[in-house]
């Protein structure tokens, strides 16, 4: 090649580089500056280059050669910056990183709040770990009953437990208050139960409680069944009807198991209601006079209702959630159907 052709060949390769994308980038350095490419070539013929000559053609391959390299090096850093620009390309959609929902416990006990709000009722706070009296003494539970029993109940030493029941809020609401009396209780509780699908060592509940004087507000078993039944409609769908049974509670007297009607089959009999028609959901009564004499009530004085309901029970009903254990892992991919 004479130093003219040299001249032509680099401008036609640079012009050729220039249009080349990152690809043909590439094709183009083994085309000229790789091991067999074209200047790689002339570079070792230069021994061949009359003496003379050699200094000008060595100088002319040589800037040939840079100037092809520093192009081809250019389309490479041009490509790369090109995939940080589609990052950086304000025109694109945005990635959406989706938004948190309410966790179905969260959920039944905000709405309870919110329900029972509307009744004039409003919402107390109690400890988790509580002492006996509170937990048991005072709501009427003697010491040989089975739920004081440490294999039923968390105990830090002999007086100090993880409550094992919401009912305790009832016992310290009533002490620092008056009646009336109008609160509902939510939070967690704790027993030594073995997990499995209906059961969990730790689960929530919502108590509740109503106190008014006598001889001019007397509050009724009739109260709290019109209580719950709105309730009922409120949380699951105006069909929704309750019934008591009767039952035992140490706290109350009266004492009566509370049943939604199966929200799903209407009554008729299904898989979740167990063909009965009813869901089991609460407990709850007339507050027993003994409970309104530990919390210095005079029982001729006043007279109330409570109740305690769970609230995994309540979620796992009202969303269709067949296993408990679902509430507590924490699973995106059922949390984020509730969405
Ligand atoms: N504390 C009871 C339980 O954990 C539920 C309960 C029943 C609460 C009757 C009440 C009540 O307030 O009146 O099983």
């Amino acid at each position: 090649m004479t130093l003219s052709e040299i001249e032509k060949a680099r401008a036609d390769s640079l012009a050729e580089i220039a249009v080349a994308d990152a690809a043909a980038a590439e094709a183009l350095r083994v085309k000229y500056i790789g091991r067999n490419g074209i200047i790689t070539a002339l570079i070792k013929a230069m021994k061949d280059v009359p003496k003379e000559e050699r200094p000008a053609f060595g100088r002319a391959v040589q800037e040939w050669k840079s100037a092809a390299a520093a192009a081809i090096a250019g389309k490479s850093s041009v490509a790369a910056q090109g995939d940080r620009g589609v990052e950086a390309d304000l025109t694109l959609p945005g990635r959406w990183f989706g938004l948190g929902v309410k966790h179905p416990l969260t959920r039944v006990m905000e709405e309870t709040a919110e329900i029972f709000g509307r009744l004039g009722f409003s919402v107390a706070d109690g400890p988790e770990i509580e002492n006996r009296f509170n937990n048991f003494t005072a709501l009427n539970t003697p010491p040989h009953h089975p739920s004081q029993d440490r294999a039923d109940t968390f105990w830090f030493g002999d007086d100090l437990l993880l409550r094992t029941q919401t009912s305790p809020v009832q016992i310290r609401t009533m002490m620092a208050n008056k009646p009336p009396i109008r609160v509902i209780c939510p939070g967690r509780t704790f027993r030594r139960d073995t997990t499995d699908a209906t059961h969990s060592a730790n689960f929530h509940q919502i108590e509740g409680l109503y106190v008014d004087t006598l001889p001019d507000k007397p509050v009724s078993l009739a109260d709290l069944k019109s209580v719950l039944a709105y309730f009922a409609k409120s949380m699951m769908g105006a069909g929704a009807t309750v019934r008591f049974r009767p039952h035992f509670f140490p706290f109350t007297e009266p004492s009566v198991e509370v049943d939604f009607s199966c929200h799903l089959c209407k009554g008729a009999g299904c898989a979740v209601c167990k063909q009965s028609g009813w869901i089991e959901v609460a407990g709850a009564g007339m507050v027993d006079p003994r409970v309104f004499k530990h919390v210095g009530y005079d029982p001729e004085k006043v007279s109330g209702y409570a109740f305690g309901f769970g609230v995994e029970r309540i979620a796992m009903i009202k969303y269709g959630i067949p296993d408990i254990r679902w509430l507590y892992e924490n699973d995106v991919r059922f949390l984020s159907q509730l969405g």
